[in-house]
């Protein structure tokens, strides 16, 4: 039976654990670059021990930023700044991710601690015009998106190319497709977000066709020997909604592309939703997952506790766990959780500081 603190191998690679950070948008770039900030951020969490650290969403073209303040990888001048996270990262044992992400209908916001009017920016205000599968707003009475031509669709899937090139340039050893949370791919599976009536919409098969599509391209840019993830919005949680059934079956058909491990996640494609939030409240779609369609997970949601997250990877409900706020509150989550677990010793921070911490006798 693995634990938490268990190396896990996937392709040539190994995490030193079954800990992640989940990707988390810092919203503290300029014109998609990253910083000091996001050397310190990600670097201290390589530090505090986890296995694996996927950074944040990160748009593959200006317009699929969700505030302007988003980081990105559509051009080459990004490499260099997110090289120097990911050397870090792995010098430090940890497995450098990214998160390669396009907004759709709901980019051009401002950064949240200033969303008080909830409402996309406007042209005027330093937004831009948001392109969805159909003319639907996310809230009722926004402007409504510019529908996406056959195109269009395949421009973007070539920004998703042309940036899995930049991150294997960039240092990754993970690869992230964002497929949830509302965002461009969600939109496609959703049958609320999704109105076409041409070959990208309708039947399952169409709704899919985008994320398939654009996984097939990734796929074959980003190197066979390391792994490629997709975090699937699982279910929409709501009636005529995207069903856990279907990421089921979504996942089954990505395996056969070579995606290697589901991130479970889900809701957030619809406003005003009531989710059943608790205290890992989405382990069971990464269980349905993993159990239906044979593929490995990843857990995320409420995840805080130790004997928690040590009881999801014994019990076969997920391979990975991905802490969000959590390890935003505490960055070294996985050496005390060694502790708590009375298993000191099994996350070693580096020597400046270990031959301090590790407890004695
Ligand atoms: C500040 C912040 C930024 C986030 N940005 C992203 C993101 O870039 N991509 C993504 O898929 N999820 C994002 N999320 C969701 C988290 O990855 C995670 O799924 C969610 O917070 C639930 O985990 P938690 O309960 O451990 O926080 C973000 C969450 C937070 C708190």
């Amino acid at each position: 039976m693995a634990g938490l603190f268990d190396p896990l191998t996937i392709k040539s690679i190994t995490l030193r654990n079954r800990i992640g950070v989940s990707p988390m948008c810092q919203y503290w770039s300029e014109d998609g670059m990253a910083s000091d900030w996001h050397l310190v951020h990600l670097g201290s969490r390589a530090i505090g021990g986890a296995g694996l650290i996927i950074a944040e969403a990160t748009a593959v073209e200006a317009r699929g930023r969700i505030t302007p303040q988003d980081a990105g990888l559509w051009s080459d001048d990004h490499i260099e700044p997110l090289a120097r996270t990911t050397r870090f990262m792995a010098q430090y044992g940890a497995v450098p991710g990214i998160q390669l992400a396009h907004a759709g209908r709901k980019a051009s916001t401002e950064q949240p601690w200033k969303r008080t009017r909830d409402k996309p920016l406007t042209i005027d205000q330093g937004g831009w015009e948001r392109v969805a599968p159909s003319p639907v707003p996310f809230r009722p009475g926004d402007t409504a998106p510019k529908e996406l031509t056959f195109l269009e669709i395949r421009d973007i899937q070539q920004a998703f190319h042309a940036a899995t090139i930049r991150a294997k340039e960039a240092g990754y050893s993970w690869l992230e497709f964002h497929g949830a949370h509302g965002y461009l791919a969600h939109s496609f599976h959703s049958p609320l977000s999704n109105k076409r009536t041409d070959q990208y919409g309708g039947s399952f098969e169409n709704r899919t066709r985008f994320t398939l599509e654009t996984v097939r391209i990734m796929r074959a840019a980003w190197p066979e020997n390391l792994p490629f993830s997709v975090r699937l919005s699982v279910t929409d949680w709501v009636e005529g909604g995207w069903t856990t059934e279907e990421s089921v079956e979504l996942s089954k058909l990505m395996k056969s592309e070579g995606v290697d491990l589901v991130d479970c996640s889900s809701g957030y494609g619809v406003p005003s939703v009531t989710y059943p939030v608790g205290q890992g409240w989405q382990v069971q779609l990464s269980e349905a997952v993993r159990n239906g369609a044979g593929i490995m997970t990843a857990a995320v949601g409420m995840i805080n506790d130790p004997a928690q997250a040590d009881a999801i990877i014994g019990e076969g409900r997920a391979d990975i766990v991905l802490l969000g706020s959590e390890m935003l509150r505490d960055p070294y989550w996985p050496f005390h959780a060694s502790i708590a677990l009375k298993k000191p010793g099994s996350v070693r921070m580096p020597l400046p500081y270990d031959y301090v911490i590790q407890p004695h006798g």
